[in-house]
């Protein structure tokens, strides 16, 4: 897809891969709207923020609402990044953890993905990037909440692409490893560092993703760090 003049949406722009991702598009010469609940120091006149809890379907739909009354153009490229992480044994996640992280990681798919799909089946065009976690592909310990989420997500993700590719629609879910945000905030024991993946650098690999032919699809971005805990020791 050529990306210029394109309306992309991004969800959870204050930081980490989502900010990236609008640094990349913009700079593409792509119009960007970033929907979140913290607003990024932007100033660019493609840059436009809405406040928006991506856990709550009517703050999506007013978002959406603005969205449409605002651009004569469709949403072409949606990216649903915001997400979170809670850690730690089964028996001690809380309500309010469980219900955060699945209200974030995964109902908010469903509450963009109703907002923009009816428009892109009309016109046979459009990209969906749902941002997994290599935690949607291997379960881990003490991650038994997050992978839930993760795992849900790829399942959504894999049949969104079954339902949307004969529209020409596009959906891929990104696997990242671990990457230098501040994700792992809420974590013991990890804390940020040079050895993971640069959130510029999945960004990058999620906009390359959106360049390419109409008739080239990848359904599944997995990437990892090649050398997680730092050089081998010989
Ligand atoms: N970092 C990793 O190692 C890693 C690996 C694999 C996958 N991922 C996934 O990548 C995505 C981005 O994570 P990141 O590493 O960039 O983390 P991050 O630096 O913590 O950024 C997360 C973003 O999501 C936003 N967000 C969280 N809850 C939200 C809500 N209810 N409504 C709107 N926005 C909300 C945050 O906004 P606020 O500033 O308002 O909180 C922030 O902008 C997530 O889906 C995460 O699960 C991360």
């Amino acid at each position: 897809m050529e990306l210029k003049d394109k309306l992309v949406v991004i969800t959870g722009v204050s930081k980490g891969i989502g900010r990236a991702l609008v640094d990349q598009y913009l700079e593409s010469g792509s119009t960007v709207v970033g929907l979140g609940r913290t607003e990024p120091k932007i100033s660019n006149e493609n840059f436009r923020f809405i406040t928006c809890d991506v856990r709550s379907s009517s703050d999506v739909d007013a978002a959406f609402d603005k969205i449409k009354s605002e651009y004569n153009i469709p949403v072409s490229i949606m990216i649903n990044n915001a997400g979170l992480g809670y850690f730690g044994f089964i028996e001690d996640y809380t309500d309010a953890q469980i219900h955060q992280l699945y209200e974030t990681n995964v109902y908010s798919i469903f509450y963009t993905s109703r907002n923009v799909v009816p428009i892109m089946k009309e016109n046979e065009y459009g990209h969906i990037i749902n941002i997994a976690s290599t935690a949607g592909i291997d379960a881990y310990p003490q991650v038994s909440a997050y992978c839930g989420t993760k795992f849900a997500v790829r399942a959504i993700s894999e049949s969104m692409y079954k339902e949307m590719r004969d529209y020409k629609i596009k959906v891929t879910c990104v696997y990242p490893g671990s990457v230098k945000t501040d994700f792992f905030r809420n974590s013991e024991g990890i804390d940020p560092h040079d050895y993971m993946l640069m959130p510029e650098d999945v960004a990058t690999m999620i906009r390359q993703a959106t360049q390419t032919p109409d008739n080239f699809h990848q359904v599944g971005l997995e990437v990892r760090p090649l050398q997680p805990k730092g050089p081998r020791k010989k």
